[in-house]
This record gives C-alpha cells, structure tokens and sequence, in this order.
C-alpha cells in the first residue's frame, strides 16, 4: 500500500467503515514519508491530500467554530523531575509560586467576563493543596458558573481522589500520556515515576465519568517514528476525547537543554493524522506549536485542531510557569489575547464558537453546527 492509500484506510476508520487500524509499522512508514515529502520542499501530494481530508473532517464535525478553554496556571510547584520540563522539582533556578483559590477565582472571574466557559485548572504534581481544597475550590468555582466546565490537569492522583474531585463537581481530566512506548517513557522519565501509573490512572478517569484528555510530545528526544505510530495505537484503544499535542521545546534548565525540538511539519502531520482517525476528539492548537512558529495556532488548526486555550493566569506569574523556552503570549492579557485570537481565527475563514464545547460523538458529515 502506498502512503496515499494509507490515509485512505485511516480516513475509513474514523469513519467507522469496519476498518482496521494499520499496522504500527506501516503507521511509522506513513509517518516518515509525509514527514519527508513535508521538508522536502518540492511537491507533496500526501501532506495536501492528509490536510484537506483534516481539514474536511473538522469543518464537517464542528463548522469552523474553535472552541475556547481558559488556561489557569495555578501552581509550578512539581514533586516529578521529568527530564525534558522546566518546572521539574530539580529545577532550583526557577522562581515558584502558588495562586490561592481567591486568586484562581477572579482568573475564572476574569475569563467569564471575556466570555469564556471552561476552566482547565493546571498545575505541576503540588501536594501542598489537599484534596479536599481542591475538591472545594471546584464546588465554588461550579457554583458561581454553573454552565461552566471545570478541567483539571493537576496529574496522577490515586482513582479515590479523581472520584473525589469528580463528584465535587469537575468536568474534564487532562493527563498526556505524553509516550505509549514503556522504553521511550523510561528515557523521558527519572526511575521512580511508572508507565504503567500513567496509563491506569487515564483508564481511571475515563471509567469515573471524566471526559478525558490525553496526548504526546511530538519529536522529543528519542522518539522514533514506530513510537509516534504506538502513540495513535494506544488512543485507539484509551478512546479519550480530547488530544493535546505539541512539539517538545527544550529548557535551558533541564537535563535535555541541548535536544533539538520537534518540528512544525511532524506536528501538523500528527495532528491531521489523529483528526482523520479520531473526527470527533477535541483536538486543540497548543501553545508549544505556537511557540515554535509565529502563526503555529493557525497552521495547526488548518490541520485539522478545534481548540484553543489562551492563558488566564495573572501576567505576573507567566513567565515561571515555564515548561518550555520561548513560550508564547507570556506578556498578553487575556482581553488582549483573545482580540488578537479573534482577528487571527477571521483571517483564515473561523470563529470563535460559543459554549462549553463538551464531547461528542458525531460522524463527519452527519452533522454540522
Ligand atoms: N516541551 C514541550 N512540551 C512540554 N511539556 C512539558 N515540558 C515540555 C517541553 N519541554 C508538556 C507535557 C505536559 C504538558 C503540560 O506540557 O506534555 O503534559
């Protein structure tokens, strides 16, 4: 099978044509040939052809609407040490900082007055909030916006306190797998942190109830194609429905400060691939693609993403919550962010679209909004 046929098979699965997914080796095949055409510079059919099905499956899906989601970076504080993060416990350089819930209250007071409606509460691996805390900050937060969802990304935690903090009333769960490859995890990964935890606590969180989010750094250090191709395996059996990807980007403060960062064109071929394969996950524009490149939202979203998540977090404290060199829209407020967002999103032919913009399962051109 040649790569074109390929996608044709992958855009027949997310169809739900009684296809089977691709092997992984024809899947890391598929991935280095759209990644070679892509740099070549001359011509590539597959890339264009990969990019207008992506495209297609999102505009059917969802119209050109982008979701928007309010980013609060409420504590860099971490007890992990993964080696390719700025706010790793080893990190003694960076400066660290918590928000009190008074303070990730007027952040969500602030995104609701911009019109915002889900609120991802993301923080490093901090134990200095109890459960219980958290558990009444999102029971405040659900009872000043009641239409609004609440999404956590505060890492692994045991199934009790994701079922705790569920039933207090959260929404969401994101946790990226961030490799589907035990060896790749180990070489991201000190010793004393478990694939296996990862992966149970994703299964966890989808079976409590959550809509669950997951996803991959595309080109961090090691990988090779045959991981990236394990990575759309192991989200075709997780099902999450949402995806975060982006490209790794070294820091200057961590053990791979000298790793090159992945590329534009393996993120936009990734993100078109999961688009075709999964048409109705949450698929957002992260901002590590929009570090990498000053127009990385757009690009991404012509590939196929559906999301945005501008930062919510006073500009004061951006700039520690640095996972990555060279992060975007640290000095934008978020009225400002949101009006560049606006203007940027017209100019290639979307919107921002109203609402939660929770999950669902729907078929490309079964539906439209
Ligand atoms: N480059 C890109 N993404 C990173 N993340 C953490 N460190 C980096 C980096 N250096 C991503 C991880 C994590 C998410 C919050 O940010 O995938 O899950």
């Amino acid at each position: 099978m040649n790569h074109l046929e390929l996608i044709d098979v992958l855009y027949k699965y997310g169809k739900n044509e009684k296809q089977v997914l691709p092997t992984k080796e024809a899947l890391a095949f598929l991935i280095r040939k759209l990644c070679a055409e892509f740099q070549s510079g001359k011509e590539r059919p597959g890339v264009s052809y990969l990019q207008k099905l992506a495209q297609e499956t999102a505009v059917s899906c969802f119209g050109t609407g982008i979701y928007l989601r309010g980013l609060i970076e409420f504590t860099n504080y971490c007890r992990n040490n993964c080696y390719y993060c700025g706010i790793r416990c080893g990190n003694e350089k960076l400066k660290r900082y918590r928000l009190t819930p008074e303070e990730i209250l007027s952040c969500c007071d602030k995104g609701r007055k911009l019109g915002f409606q889900t609120f991802v509460l993301q923080g490093g691996e901090d134990m200095h909030y109890s459960d219980a805390e958290i558990a009444d900050l999102i029971g405040k937060i659900k009872d000043r916006y009641p239409d609004s969802a609440v999404t956590l990304s505060f890492g692994e935690r045991n199934y009790s306190v994701y079922k705790q903090w569920f039933d207090a009333g959260a929404d969401r769960y994101l946790l990226r797998h961030e490799t589907a490859s035990k060896t790749h995890y180990e070489k991201l990964h000190p010793p004393d942190m478990s694939y296996e935890n990862r992966i149970d606590c994703l299964f966890n969180l989808k079976e409590i109830g959550y809509q669950t989010g997951s996803g991959f750094m595309v080109g961090s250090p090691y990988q090779t194609e045959y991981d990236l191709a394990e990575d759309l395996i192991f989200l075709s059996a997780l099902k999450p429905h949402m995806i975060g990807i982006g490209p790794f980007l070294p820091h200057k403060d961590t053990p791979f400060r000298n790793k090159a960062s992945g590329t534009l064109e393996q993120t936009l071929i990734m993100l078109g691939l999961l688009r075709i394969i999964f048409p109705s996950v949450l698929l957002p524009a992260t901002t590590a693609l929009a570090s990498l490149t000053e127009n990385g939202r757009e690009q991404g979203i012509l590939f196929g993403a559906n999301v945005v998540m501008p930062n919510l977090s006073p500009v004061s404290v951006r700039e520690h919550y640095m996972l990555y060199d060279g992060k975007a829209f640290i000095k934008d407020e978020a009225a400002e962010g949101k009006a560049m967002l606006e203007i940027r999103l017209e100019k290639i032919g979307y919107h921002l679209a109203e609402g939660r913009g929770d999950y669902r399962e729907v078929l490309p051109g079964k539906e439209k909004n």
